[in-house]
C-alpha cells in the first residue's frame, strides 16, 4: 500500500464531529473527524492530562457518535494503539468494537 493509497477518498473534517472545548479559556481537550471513504474516521482524540479520568473523552466521544447519527452515518471508525488502556476503555464503554489488523 502506498501513501497514495492512503489518502484516497479522504476528506477535510466534519465540523459537526469535531470538538475542540476550552476549560476557563483554556484548550481542554480536542477530537477531530474526518471522512474516509465515505465514513466518519475519528483522527484525533486528546485530553490535557489535568482533565483526564473525569469521563470527558467519553462525553465528546458520544457528541460524535449522535452527530454522525444526525448526520446520517450508520458507522464510525477510528484507529487506536494496542497498549493504550485509558484509550481502549473510553472507546469501548461508547460502543466501539474491535477488529484487528490494517
Ligand atoms: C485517551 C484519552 C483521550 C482519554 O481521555 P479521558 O477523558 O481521560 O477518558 P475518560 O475519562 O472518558 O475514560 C477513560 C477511562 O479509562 C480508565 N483508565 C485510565 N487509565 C487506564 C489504564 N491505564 N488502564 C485501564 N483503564 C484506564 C479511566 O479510569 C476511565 O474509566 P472509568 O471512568 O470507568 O474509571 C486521554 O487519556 C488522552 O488524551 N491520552 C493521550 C492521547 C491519546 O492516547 N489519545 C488517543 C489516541 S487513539
Amino acid at each position: 500500500m502506498s501513501w497514495k493509497d492512503c489518502s484516497t477518498g479522504l476528506r477535510s473534517f466534519i465540523s459537526e464531529c469535531s470538538f475542540r472545548p476550552d476549560v476557563g479559556g483554556e484548550l481542554a481537550s480536542m477530537i477531530l473527524c474526518t471522512e474516509f471513504k465515505g465514513l466518519p474516521l475519528v483522527v484525533y482524540v486528546a485530553m490535557l492530562p489535568e482533565f483526564r479520568n473525569r469521563g470527558y473523552a467519553r462525553f465528546l466521544l458520544k457528541k460524535v457518535l449522535d452527530a454522525a447519527q444526525r448526520l446520517g452515518y450508520g458507522e464510525v471508525s477510528l484507529v487506536v494503539t494496542d497498549g493504550n488502556d485509558a484509550a481502549i476503555k473510553a472507546y469501548r464503554d461508547v460502543g466501539f468494537k474491535a477488529e484487528t489488523g490494517i
